[in-house]
């Protein structure tokens, strides 16, 4: 059975879709401080490995980060809806850039917009 991961392109496109997303997080204001680290390139490789991994190709997010326990790992940031809206405005653009298939478009975006609203922490 072909997934989601394959359909879409494999790894070149969630290289692509994560690149401009944090292209993106790099200029935004009240995003770019939040992240720890000064080089974005370690947030860019676990979220690229994170969503390789949940849309069917290999499994590396784990074996690096183990169980990705999501919410909690977003505890020590706080997550309310501008942070929420900045991220997905970000996402939504980069989705859009890789210009996918309708049906596949719809379907990444619809986990996004579900998986950002539930790391709401305030
Ligand atoms: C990590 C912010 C939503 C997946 C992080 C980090 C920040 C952050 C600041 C730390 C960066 C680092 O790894 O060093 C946010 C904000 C969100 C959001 C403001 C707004 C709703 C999401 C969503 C997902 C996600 C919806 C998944 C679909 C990840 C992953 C990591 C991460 C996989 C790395 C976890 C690890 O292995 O340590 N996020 N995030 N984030 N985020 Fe988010």
């Amino acid at each position: 059975m072909t997934t989601f991961y394959e359909a879409v392109g494999g790894e070149e496109t969630f290289r692509r879709l994560v690149h401009r997303f944090y292209e993106g997080v790099a200029a935004d204001p009240l995003l770019r401080p939040m992240y720890p680290e000064e080089d974005l390139a370690g947030a860019e490789d676990r979220l690229r490995m994170f969503l390789i991994q949940y849309w069917g190709g290999p499994n590396t997010y784990s074996q690096e980060r183990g169980h990705p326990r999501l919410r909690m790992r977003h505890v020590p940031f706080t997550i309310g809806e501008a942070e929420r809206d900045a991220w997905l405005k970000h996402m939504g653009d980069a989705v859009r850039s890789l210009e996918l298939a309708p049906e596949h478009e719809e379907q990444l975006l619809r986990y996004l917009v579900y998986a950002a609203q539930s790391m709401l922490n305030a």
